[in-house]
């Protein structure tokens, strides 16, 4: 990433909370993948975040290295962009915590995703799931992204990101930049297939509802023959048929082709035919990207110098601004 340059910056993260799909790559990395030479990216395994749910430490452990790996396997390049871990950066936590002293009990409690999670998770309501977006805030308020790139379900998140960083303003003098979101053109929003009403999700407990990233080519084959379309048989997007219209979308976005041309492509085929259709253009785009996971996961030392030279990198621009935050606050100058 060259500093110097009057780029732009652009954070986002994931969290490696599961296998990464389908969705998060036509809704985010392929996104993140194509900004890289128009802006300064940092982009993290959200890792912090992770234990608002409770994890198996392993796992945890091993899906944040996956995250990272995935991250290069679509694209994203370390000699363009930073790629690190959340926790590896010590500035969030301590950023997080000064930005929680100035949010309010009353604009956390109006988060719709600490009201969803608090009722799927009504056994574990901890203080991290409220004060979530907060840190949230302060992954981005720390490098002074101009943009954020995230899903429509962020975009709550985003906008108290901005609440803060202009009542911390407001208080203290100019500190942080206002983040913008970046919303994406296309294929930002790939439902579940098995219930296309609903996000497709990596946490969802039905494997059938959405294609992991590293699904192999038959298992994907299967998920879409599986995938719930309606009683009609004709292709056609329509808001009355979700399942077809989210293949569409699907085929679309994988394609590069416009869902008039996908519709008149299919039209007279059977759903049986246009399912695999869709299945097949997915698991070919797939397969490059999981070929260079799997040599990721041949050269970890290699993998380890990208993620420690991205938390290096990260730090010191983090440290910058969470040095100007403590002094303004009145903390005592080391
Ligand atoms: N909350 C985001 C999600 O679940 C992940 C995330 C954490 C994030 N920190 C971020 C996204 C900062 C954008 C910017 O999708």
């Amino acid at each position: 990433m060259e500093n110097t340059e009057k780029k732009k910056i652009i954070l986002s993260a994931m969290q490696p909370s599961g296998e990464p799909t389908l969705g998060n790559y036509l809704g985010a990395l392929k996104n993140w993948v194509a900004l890289q030479d128009d802006y300064n990216c940092l982009f993290c395994a959200a890792d912090l975040h992770t234990i608002t749910v409770r994890q198996e430490p392993k796992v945890l452990r091993e899906r944040s290295i996956n995250v990272l790996k995935l991250f290069m396997a679509v694209g994203i390049d370390p000699e363009k962009s930073v790629l690190f871990l959340q926790s590896h950066v010590h500035q969030h936590a301590e950023l997080s915590w000064v930005l929680s002293c100035n949010t309010q009990m009353g604009e956390l409690s109006r988060m719709t995703q600490f009201k969803d999670k608090s009722q799927k998770h009504a056994d574990n309501i901890n203080a991290g799931l409220f004060t979530y977006p907060v840190l949230m805030a302060a992954d981005i308020l720390l490098y002074k992204a101009d943009l954020v790139p995230v899903g429509h379900d962020q975009l709550q998140h985003l906008e108290i990101a901005r609440d803060i960083a202009g009542r911390f303003n407001h208080f203290y003098g100019d500190t942080f930049t206002l983040p913008e979101p970046y919303i994406q053109k296309s294929g930002s929003r790939i439902m579940s297939l098995s219930t296309p009403e609903n996000k497709m999700s990596k946490s969802d407990p039905n494997p059938n509802g959405f294609i992991s990233l590293l699904d192999p080519t038959d298992t994907i084959i299967k998920k879409f023959k599986r995938a719930v379309t309606d009683s009609d048989s004709e292709v056609r997007y329509s808001p009355d048929k979700p399942g077809i219209s989210n293949l569409l979308d699907i085929y679309s976005a994988v394609t590069g082709k416009t869902i008039a041309e996908a519709e008149k492509e299919f039209s007279g085929f059977g759903y049986g035919d246009f399912k695999l259709a869709v299945g097949e253009a997915v698991a070919s785009m797939l397969k490059p990207i999981q070929e260079k996971y799997n040599d990721l996961g041949k050269n970890p030392d290699y993998v380890k110098e990208v993620y420690t030279n991205g938390a290096s990198f990260a730090s010191r621009l983090a440290d910058r601004t969470l040095s100007k935050v403590y002094k303004k606050v009145g903390f005592v100058a080391k």
